[in-house]
C-alpha cells in the first residue's frame, strides 16, 4: 500500500531479542519482562511498573487494584468521570466492576475531554476520573490532576494511545494515580500484543501483580504489603489472595520491548517531523479540522474532520482515498455511545454530548509511521482537495 495506517518497526536489534529468548527456552513471564518494566518505569521516572499482554488487560488489572486497596477503594455503583470518546477497553472493566460512567463530551480541535464540564460531571457518588490522551495529543492532564485531588477522586490515565507525549515538560501516563500503556502494532512501539500500567503506589503496583497472575502471592516479596506469609512454602507457592486473572505477558514480548524502547525517542522524533509537515499542508483550510495540539504530540495519526458547516461528502471522500491507495479508519473507536454494547452499561451523559457525534460522523485519520512521510502526505493533501471541491 502507498501509505499506511501501521508499518513495522522492528530491525535486526528485536529479531535477535527474539532469538535470544528462544535459544534461552523460556517462554512466559520472566527476567526480560522484569528488565523492560524496570526501563520503562526509569524512562517515566516513576517507581512501579507492571507489564500485562495488552493495553486492556492493563485496564483491567488498573482497575481491579483499586477495589482491593486498604484505603480508598472503589466500590460498585460508584460513578466515574470519563470522555465519550475512546476505545472499547477504557469502558468495559469499568463495566465488568459496576461502576456507572458519567460521560464527558470531546472539544472538537483537541479530540480530548473538555474539562470545563467537570464541575457539572461531579456528583456525591464521584470517585473517579479516567484521561484519555486520543492519539498522541495529551488531554488537560494538568487540570484533571488538580481536580481529582481537589475532590479526593481516583485520577486514572488511559494513556494507551500517547506514550511519549508531554505536556509542560512532563510524560503523559505520568500524572495519573494508575497509567496504562498499550504496545499494539499499530502503537508507538510494537511487542506484538502487550501493555504496561505505571504507578508509585507500591500497594498498588502488588495487587496489580497478584491480580495479573491468578490472584496468587508467588510475585510478591514476603514483606507486601498485601499479605502476610504464614505458611509453609509448599503454600505460599499456590496461594491465592485476589480474584485475579492470567494477563502475564510473554518473555519474548518483555524482550522485544526493551529494544523498541531505546528507539522510541527517535521514532517519536520522525513522527513529529511528519507532524509538522501535515500541520504545515493542512492549516488555515477551513473544510478540514485536524487535531489541535496540546502540549507535544506523539501522534501515530493523523484526524481529519470534514468541516460540518461545509457539508462534504465523507463517503467520496472515503472513495478517493481507496482510489488513492491511503489507508483510512474511524478515529479511535468513535462516539462510544453510537455502539450496541452501551446496552450493557449504567452511565448517563453530562449535558449534550455533540463533538464526539461530529468526530464519528465527519471524521477518520490516517498513519503517521515513524519514517519520512512527505510524498505520502502531499499525497494524501492533493487527494482531500480534489475530493472536496
Ligand atoms: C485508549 C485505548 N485504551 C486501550 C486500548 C487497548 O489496547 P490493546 O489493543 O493493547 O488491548 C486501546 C487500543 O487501541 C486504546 O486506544
Amino acid at each position: 500500500m502507498f501509505y499506511n495506517l501501521a508499518e513495522p518497526s522492528w530491525g535486526e536489534e528485536e529479531a535477535a531479542a527474539l532469538h535470544r529468548v528462544i535459544d534461552g527456552g523460556f517462554f512466559t513471564m520472566g527476567p526480560e519482562v522484569a528488565a523492560f518494566e524496570e526501563a520503562f518505569a526509569a524512562y517515566h521516572s516513576k517507581k512501579h511498573a507492571v507489564m500485562v499482554n495488552s493495553g486492556s488487560s492493563a485496564n483491567l488489572a488498573a482497575i481491579a487494584s483499586q477495589f482491593y486497596r486498604n484505603n480508598n477503594t472503589l466500590q460498585r455503583g460508584d460513578e466515574v468521570i470519563v470522555p465519550v470518546l475512546s476505545w472499547s477497553t477504557t469502558y468495559h472493566p469499568l463495566q465488568q466492576y459496576g461502576l456507572k460512567l458519567r460521560f464527558v463530551d470531546i472539544e472538537l480541535d483537541t479530540l480530548n475531554m473538555d474539562v470545563g464540564k467537570l464541575e457539572e460531571a461531579l456528583t456525591p457518588r464521584t470517585r473517579m476520573i479516567v484521561a484519555v490522551s486520543i492519539l498522541g495529543n495529551p488531554a488537560a492532564l494538568q487540570t484533571m490532576r488538580d481536580f481529582a485531588d481537589r475532590h479526593g477522586l481516583i485520577f486514572m490515565e488511559d494513556n494507551c494511545e500517547s506514550l511519549d507525549a508531554e505536556l509542560d515538560g512532563r510524560k503523559c501516563g505520568t500524572f495519573g494515580d494508575i497509567n496504562t500503556f498499550s504496545f499494539f502494532f499499530s502503537h508507538h512501539v510494537s511487542t506484538m500484543e502487550g501493555g504496561m500500567i505505571l504507578t508509585d503506589d507500591l500497594e498498588t503496583c502488588h495487587l496489580m501483580r497478584a491480580v495479573r497472575a491468578h490472584g496468587w502471592t508467588r510475585d510478591l516479596p514476603p514483606d507486601s504489603p498485601v499479605f502476610e506469609r504464614r505458611g509453609s512454602d509448599h503454600f505460599e507457592a499456590y496461594r491465592f489472595i485476589l480474584p485475579g486473572y492470567n494477563l502475564r505477558p510473554l518473555e519474548l514480548s518483555g524482550a522485544v520491548g526493551r529494544e523498541q524502547l531505546k528507539k522510541l525517542p527517535e521514532m517519536t522524533a520522525q513522527r513529529r517531523r511528519n507532524w509538522q509537515t501535515f500541520q504545515s499542508l493542512m492549516e488555515g483550510d477551513e473544510r478540514f479540522i485536524i487535531q489541535r495540539e496540546n502540549g507535544k504530540s506523539s501522534a501515530f495519526s493523523f484526524t481529519v474532520i470534514l468541516n460540518p458547516e461545509h457539508h462534504l461528502d465523507r463517503e467520496k471522500v472515503f472513495a478517493a482515498l481507496k482510489e488513492a491507495d491511503i489507508g483510512f479508519r474511524i478515529i479511535t473507536g468513535g462516539c462510544f455511545l453510537r455502539h450496541d454494547v452501551i446496552e450493557h452499561y449504567d452511565y448517563d451523559t453530562v449535558g449534550e454530548i455533540r463533538n464526539a457525534e461530529i468526530a464519528h460522523d465527519y471524521g477518520f485519520f490516517v498513519g503517521n509511521a515513524p519514517r519520512d512521510l512527505t510524498p505520502q502526505i502531499e499525497r494524501l493533501r492533493e487527494v482531500l482537495d480534489r475530493s472536496c471541491r
